[in-house]
């Protein structure tokens, strides 16, 4: 009977002792997996604010990450980086507004927006401008 008692007295600590355990296990990973939350949110903020601070790629950026590739050489007639001869045709035709609606629609072997699906219509204009530029 005091045998019984007593098992049933350690049975029940034992239980709380577990449950106590556990509880302060799920603290120390909600503890650890913190500064991982925090770490995402100020990612998050970081980027909403280049945004904001109006963080678009330069012309030249553009240029060099998805238009050099044909623009450079002139591969498959495409006009040349400030090259006055295969541009100015294009400018005199239809300006700078027509070359622009040309390059985010596409026209002929020139793909739609030269490829860079995640430019803005002025990152694709900025980079217009710089292969234009001083021609
Ligand atoms: C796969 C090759 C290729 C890539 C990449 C490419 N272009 Fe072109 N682009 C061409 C070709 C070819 C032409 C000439 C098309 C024609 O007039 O027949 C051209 C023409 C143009 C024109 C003149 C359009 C007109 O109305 O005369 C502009 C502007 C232009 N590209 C901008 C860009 C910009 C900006 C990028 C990068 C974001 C880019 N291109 C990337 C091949 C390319």
């Amino acid at each position: 009977m005091k045998l019984k008692t007593w098992l049933t007295v350690a049975a029940t600590a034992l239980t709380v002792f577990a449950a106590q355990a556990q509880e302060m296990s799920n603290d120390e990973i909600a503890e650890r997996i913190k500064p991982l939350g925090q770490v995402h949110v100020a990612g998050a903020a970081a980027q909403g604010s280049a945004a904001a601070a109006g963080g678009a790629k330069s012309g030249e950026d553009v240029y060099n990450s998805a238009c050099v590739a044909c623009h450079a050489a002139g591969v498959l007639g495409a006009p040349k980086l400030q090259n006055a001869a295969d541009w100015q045709p294009r400018l005199d035709d239809r300006g700078l507004d027509g070359v622009w609606q040309n390059a985010l629609n596409g026209i002929n072997a020139m793909p739609p927006r030269g490829t860079c699906g995640n430019c803005s219509d002025d990152e694709i204009k900025a980079a217009i401008e710089y292969m234009i530029e001083g021609i």
